[in-house]
């Protein structure tokens, strides 16, 4: 969008406080999920294989799971968009897996790939859900990342290629795109640190990939403008407050949180890069690229859990590395903190800072959820985390935050990256054996919520420009 784009206000300029408020009366509330998270069939129909299906086989994620299974979604999604419409969403973020797409990253592309996500689409649509697509979430096709991955600075031409076979096949139907999911996770975990798919760790890895996935994003964007004109385009960014350990960590977590927070929203969004990592970005750098990489948006898209902790690490492949949260804050089973104070700021400072719409596009609490006696999933823990977060989100909105919606990661149970299937976000509960889907108590909650802010909403003005 447009900057510049007035920001929607309530008839007294300021949408009204309170724990009544209503929702402004365009919020869009969603659910979230990815493609090697649900889709399963990762043998069938000509799919190549993506640098999660390696990292898998390698026996490297918890438990040695892998998505071959997942939740079926591949075959079950008919059932899965009936959950969709028993809760009351008006749009469904997914990822396309690139593999899927063109098995070899490149060149041919594979039409019963292309066809399921011409099934899924049309299905969304026939349910009144609107499809937002993200085109990367994580799934590289191995044969690209065996030519360097993102390590490569093809990788943006590639992408472009890719985004190009996107909008000409799903364009006509399909409005709402972006480009990566967190960038900045992806590459920490994959090319800094080491522990996630492809596995390479430092800088000589981590900062080319930064480079090449920002002009990645941003020959997309310019391809999809080009192709959809109605298109509504952002990118994913995940921003978190990020602090020291101890005071002995603070320039650690200085780091920590320009690799976090600003290796790419800032370039992307405000055409440089932070300081603290722009003499390091300078080798990779050639005239031209940041016009390249900061393409007009129309809204930023934003995943926000919990607050992160850094310590220095000397030995470690980047010289910082996470620490856990204080014993006394309150944690998820999976021991993120619960801290929806840290969501409210989050949320004021990203709309001042990028000057853009923002929409939440995953926000959940992960736990160990297990059907009582009677075979019901009794969520409680995550409804008070939901509440929470969507009431820091109300307060954020009330202070000016101009925030259009909510996206819950994630509609299922899957599987959630190097914790396999022992981590659960899902409102419906999947029992893996037999993948049969039983809609847990939070699944209510978030259709009540849903029916009744949509009930009683919020006036407020209509966007002077852009499509948000
Ligand atoms: C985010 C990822 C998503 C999921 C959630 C829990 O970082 O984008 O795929 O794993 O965390």
């Amino acid at each position: 969008m447009a900057k510049g784009e007035k920001k929607q206000k309530g008839k007294s300029g300021r949408p009204r406080q309170g724990k009544r408020a209503p929702w402004p009366r365009d919020f869009i509330w969603g659910v979230s999920t990815s493609s090697f998270q649900i889709e399963g069939a990762t043998q069938a129909d000509g799919r190549g294989p993506s640098i999660w299906d390696t990292f898998c086989a390698a026996g490297r994620v918890a438990n040695r799971d892998g998505g071959d299974v997942a939740c079926d979604h591949y075959h079950r999604y008919p059932e899965d968009i009936a959950l969709m419409q028993r809760l009351g969403v008006q749009a469904y973020r997914f990822s396309v897996a690139w593999p899927r797409l063109l098995p070899k990253g490149r060149g041919n592309a594979n039409e019963p790939g292309l066809a399921f996500y011409d099934r899924l689409i049309d299905a969304l649509l026939a349910a009144n859900i609107e499809p937002w697509l993200c085109l990367y979430h994580w799934d590289l096709p191995q044969a690209l990342d065996d030519q360097g991955g993102w390590t490569n600075r093809d990788s943006a031409g590639w992408f472009a290629d890719y985004a190009t076979l996107v909008a000409r096949r799903y364009g006509d139907r399909v409005r709402r795109f972006t480009t990566f999911n967190e960038p900045s996770v992806f590459s920490l975990f994959g090319y800094g640190f080491g522990d996630s798919a492809p596995g390479l760790s430092g800088p000589a890895n981590l900062l080319p990939a930064i480079h090449h996935v920002n002009l990645a994003h941003g020959a997309a964007a310019e391809v999809l403008r080009a192709l959809v004109p109605k298109a509504s385009i952002g990118a994913i960014h995940n921003v978190q407050p990020c602090l020291p350990s101890t005071p002995a960590d603070a320039e650690a977590a200085l780091d920590f949180a320009v690799y976090w927070n600003r290796a790419f929203p800032d370039p992307q969004c405000l055409g440089a890069y932070p300081e603290r990592l722009a003499a390091a970005i300078e080798p990779y750098l050639r005239p031209g690229d940041l016009a390249r990489i900061c393409q007009p948006l129309d809204w930023f898209g934003l995943n926000h859990y919990s607050p992160i902790y850094a310590k220095a690490a000397p030995e470690a492949p980047l010289g910082f590395s996470f620490s856990p949260a204080p014993a006394d804050l309150t944690r998820t089973p999976i021991q993120w903190p619960i801290c929806p104070e840290a969501f409210r700021e989050t949320l004021l400072e990203v709309s001042t800072r990028y000057r853009l719409p923002v929409y939440v596009l995953e926000n959940g609490y992960g736990g160990h959820d297990t059907p009582n006696a009677s075979g019901a999933i009794e969520d409680q823990p995550r409804i008070d985390f939901l509440k929470a977060y969507t009431g820091a989100m109300l307060s954020a909105i009330a202070d000016g935050a101009d925030i259009r919606g909510y996206f819950v990661w994630s509609l299922l149970d899957n599987f959630e990256w190097g914790s396999g299937y022992g981590v659960r976000f899902g409102l419906v509960y999947v029992d893996y054996p037999t993948l049969a889907r039983t809609p847990k108590s939070s699944f209510r909650w978030y259709a009540d919520l849903i029916k009744a802010a949509r009930g009683r909403r919020l006036k407020r003005g209509v966007p002077a420009r852009g499509r948000p």
